[in-house]
């Protein structure tokens, strides 16, 4: 196999760019005990200066995936390219992959300005280079009056802001994050997560991110790949995902979700050029958006948005009206949360943003409720095809 270091993948980035892809997974597969797979068939290719976002379950393999990219584990089939080279036997050190972890590993005996400079050292950097970079990358987090101190004496931010500068000292074009912010308060999270994301964009580099927070995947991400049982379930922008997801699977994880099940009466092709379900659930018929047309018989889920539903029923717009009785309201601030149970028996989540002349909403009170096909979308249920 054809070993290159940093500048001459560069070059050859260049020349082979054409296709947009910086990592390319072909046919990935990782068994720790040689009988399950926890990495199943991964095809994924990642385009360069992409910010791509591993969502998943716990155990869905994404710490796995990183760690085959990286080069601490092999894969047991398939292989890894990089810049269009097969990298899958090169070792994590020979990658140039800049790497931040959850417990950002900091060296507790050494100062910050030596932490930030330890990736320089272990690559033979000249002394004054280091002493300039290590300045650039602890200025770029904004830590460069820090550079004294030893790592227990920064907070959980501050040290994350370390381990950042040290992934990105020596300038790698690929960059893995695997949950950098899991141990950090919610206000501290949403602050590092601008502050990635701003970095991410100043310096062009392609970003892997593993998170289980569906919130922090959907605010950073260009994409998002849904990591189920190890295998991708869905890919795509974060409004695709979350607008049109393709499983109830993905349906469930990313966001919330209101899940009916039912049978299909009938489809057809809409002046709008999709398909729409016509489907009956417990005695009422919802219609929904389906990806393609399904027979009648099949067995649905239809998803639904608590954002996506509507108190004021009387409007024509909505093909989908029913009556419901109010089980509980909850008062969120900037908006209500309602459950409300429909003649069925089910219970949907509404989500009602708290405007001016909401009036009262109370429990036991009759409410009737509304949305449109297009916001809703019959996925075939859990199970398959009935
Ligand atoms: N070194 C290992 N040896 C054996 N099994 C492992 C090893 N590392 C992970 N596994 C198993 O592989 C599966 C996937 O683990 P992985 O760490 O990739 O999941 P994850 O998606 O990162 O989960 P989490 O969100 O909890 O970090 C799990 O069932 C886990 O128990
Ligand atoms: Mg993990």
């Amino acid at each position: 196999m054809k070993m290159l270091n940093v500048s001459q993948r560069r070059h050859h980035a260049n020349e082979k760019s054409a296709d947009g892809n910086h990592v390319v997974f072909s046919q990935v597969e990782k068994s720790y005990d040689g009988a399950t797979h926890v990495v199943k068939s991964l095809s994924l290719a990642v385009r360069r200066g992409e910010f791509l976002t591993l969502l998943g379950p716990s155990g869905s393999g994404k710490t796995t995936t990183l760690m085959m990219l990286a080069g601490f584990e092999a894969p047991t089939a398939g292989t890894i390219s990089i810049d269009g080279v097969n990298l899958t036997t090169t070792p994590p050190h020979k990658r140039g992959i800049g790497m931040v972890f959850q417990n950002y590993a900091l060296f507790p005996h050494m100062s910050i300005a030596d932490n930030v400079a330890f990736p320089l050292a272990a690559r033979k950097t000249p002394r004054n280079e280091i002493g300039r970079r290590v300045s650039q990358a602890l200025e770029m987090v904004k830590m460069r009056n820090f550079a004294s101190r030893r790592p227990a004496q920064l907070s959980g931010g501050q040290q994350q802001r370390i381990a950042l500068a040290r992934a990105l000292v020596f300038e790698p074009a690929l960059v893995l994050m695997d949950e950098p912010l899991g141990a950090l308060d919610k206000q501290l999270r949403e602050h590092m997560q601008t502050e990635i994301r701003h970095l991410h964009k100043m310096l062009g580099v392609t970003v892997v991110y593993v998170t289980h927070d569906q919130d922090e995947a959907l605010a950073m991400s260009d994409r998002v790949a849904i990591f189920n049982n190890g295998m991708i379930e869905q890919i795509g922008e974060p409004a695709e995902i979350y607008e049109s997801p393709n499983t109830e699977f993905v349906s469930r994880f990313v966001g919330d979700n209101n899940l009916l099940d039912g049978v299909v009466d009938e489809c057809y092709a809409s002046s709008s050029g999709d398909y729409r379900a016509k489907v009956t659930h417990g005695g009422c018929q919802f219609e929904a958006l389906t990806a393609k047309p399904l027979v009648s018989g099949t067995r649905v889920s239809v998803v639904l948005r608590p954002e996506r539903v509507s108190i004021a029923a009387h409007d024509t717009d909505f093909e989908n009206r029913v009556n419901s009785e109010i089980i509980e309201s909850t008062y969120f601030g900037d908006h209500v949360r309602l459950t409300c149970r429909i003649p069925s028996g089910n219970d949907i989540a509404v989500k009602v943003a708290n405007t001016s002349g909401l009036g009262s909403l109370r429990s036991g009170q009759t409410l009737p409720i509304g949305w449109r096909s297009v916001d809703s979308r019959a996925l075939l249920a859990a199970g398959g095809q009935g």
